[in-house]
């Protein structure tokens, strides 16, 4: 057996060195798409936090810019938005190019007091300045009241912000970015409130027929018995907004992820109408145990972007879909590509170098008829990460408790589940797999499981196991990933 030297994934976000949480002020402007994130730069642990940035012209192989926004006399760089100030409503405009404009959380550390702030950059987020008058939005006297997040709202021409106040949502309205009017509350009576909410995000999304929806993300920092899986999740509504308020129609709760390891994602802003995809990424961590997982030098990575898809249900009810963003393909390298033979009644790749490799995508297409349990497992002689599905329970589960270093947090043992009955002809799943995560889309991102495991030795197996002889797997294809981070 080889000791995992190296929990750092290939193909995942991570920061060079030192402590990393949520993506914040995502934006895309002239063919880069722009992360920064929430930064510690002198520990592995949270601490007083700064805004690291990264760009990317194709959300996988990532350039650090190091740090653009240092904490002041206002309090700690907390969570925020970007975006490009087309108009110059800001009027911060000096040179040519658009102002990119940065909405963010002072957080005063002894008093705890959070208020909103601006930087801007005029050099394409090169370099950044603190607005002189922040902040521009003060606190009316509420502990949490945090991570702005700013959309243009094109049908009255203003800003749009919301912001996470303790247990709803607030959305304020604005002509320039500085001045801020309260224009509603939503949330304080409608969704899944087991932890205090954080940072929102809202846009509009367009169905296959063309039918416009209002999306809310809506964070949740929980505890161990909290909805879904334990500790934080992030879940959506699906509504209306009229320029002022928000309305969901959600008949139940919804969650972007049920795998308990994606938190505080959001959506980039000012993508080319002509690309028209809303594209995704959240932090790959649980609060419950982000500051004590295994990895040494580094902590935490971000999920795979995803882009995010409005569906609409048979019962006219709907749903979002996130897959990996197509540009995940430029990754794949067709000389290490394997199709065992199918359909089959099981499929077992031990000591393949694809697999031994660990970071590797498989795309596989289940027959419900033929079967009632099925279990993905992979692993080596001593350890195991199995995500099993049952058809009676209507349920996958994933189950971690034996997959390497668990011990550290409770939750981390826990089994996670998430609720799902396959009706089609065909069930397709597509995994991801990359040195210490996975990450299971079912039924094209239907339903999503983004869950680390942190293995002692090198996994070397990837196995597919059925309660029966028939043959239940109808395609299965693996394909190596190639390394797109240092
Ligand atoms: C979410 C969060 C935000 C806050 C930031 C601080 O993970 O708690 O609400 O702005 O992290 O780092």
């Amino acid at each position: 057996v080889m000791y995992h030297h190296n929990f750092r994934p290939y193909y995942h976000y991570t920061p060079q060195a030192n402590w990393m949480n949520d993506p914040n002020g995502m934006v895309y402007y002239d063919g880069k798409y722009h992360l920064f994130y929430q930064y510690y730069p002198y520990g592995t642990t949270w601490g007083p936090m700064h805004w690291a940035h990264t760009v990317s012209t194709d959300l996988f192989h990532w350039e650090d810019q190091g740090i653009k926004l240092y904490p002041d006399e206002l309090g700690y760089i907390f969570s925020g938005s970007a975006v490009a100030d087309l108009n110059n409503t800001a009027g911060f405009k000096t040179g040519n190019e658009t102002p990119l404009v940065a909405i963010f959380t002072h957080h005063q550390n002894i008093t705890g007091r959070q208020v909103q702030s601006l930087a801007y950059s005029n050099d394409k987020g090169a370099t950044w300045t603190k607005y002189e008058n922040n902040p521009v939005l003060d606190n009316p006297g509420i502990a949490d009241f945090r991570d702005p997040k700013v959309i243009w709202h094109e049908a009255s021409q203003k800003w749009i912000m919301v912001l996470a106040v303790f247990d709803h949502i607030r959305i304020y309205s604005s002509p320039n970015l500085k001045a801020w009017e309260l224009e509603s509350e939503f949330g304080k009576n409608v969704g899944y409130h087991g932890g205090v909410w954080e940072c929102p995000d809202l846009f509009p999304l367009k169905d296959e027929q063309g039918t416009v929806k209002w999306v809310m993300l809506v964070s949740l920092g929980g505890n161990e018995n909290s909805e879904p899986n334990g500790g934080s999740a992030t879940q959506y509504f699906i509504g209306e907004f009229d320029g002022s308020s928000f309305v969901s129609e959600n008949e139940e709760i919804l969650w972007a992820d049920y795998g308990i390891d994606n938190y505080a994602g959001v959506t980039w802003s000012n993508i080319p109408e002509i690309d028209g995809r809303r594209l995704f990424i959240g932090w790959m961590s649980n609060w419950a145990y982000a500051n004590v997982v295994p990895e040494s030098g580094w902590r935490s990575g971000m999920t795979v972007p995803r882009e995010i898809k409005l569906k609409k249900r048979q019962d006219n009810s709907y749903v979002l879909h996130f897959s990996p963003v197509d540009e995940l393909n430029t990754l794949v390298d067709p000389q290490k590509t394997i199709a065992p033979e199918t359909p089959a009644n099981q499929i077992h790749m031990d000591y393949h170098e694809i697999i031994a490799g660990g970071s590797y995508q498989v795309e596989m297409e289940i027959i419900p008829a033929e079967i009632d349990q099925f279990t993905i497992s992979i692993g080596n002689e001593l350890e195991d990460l199995t995500i099993s599905y049952s058809k009676t329970d209507g349920e996958f589960t994933i189950d971690r408790s034996n997959s390497g270093y668990v011990s550290f947090n409770n939750l981390f043992m826990h089994e996670i589940h998430c609720d799902y009955q396959a009706t089609g002809a065909t069930l397709p799943l597509t995994l991801l797999v990359d040195q210490n995560s996975v990450e299971l889309f079912i039924n094209q991102g239907e339903k999503v499981m983004t869950t680390l495991f942190f293995p002692r030795y090198n996994y070397k197996f990837f196995r597919l196991d059925g309660n029966t002889q028939n043959e239940f797997v109808n395609s299965l294809t693996i394909k190596a990933l190639k390394k797109s981070m240092i």
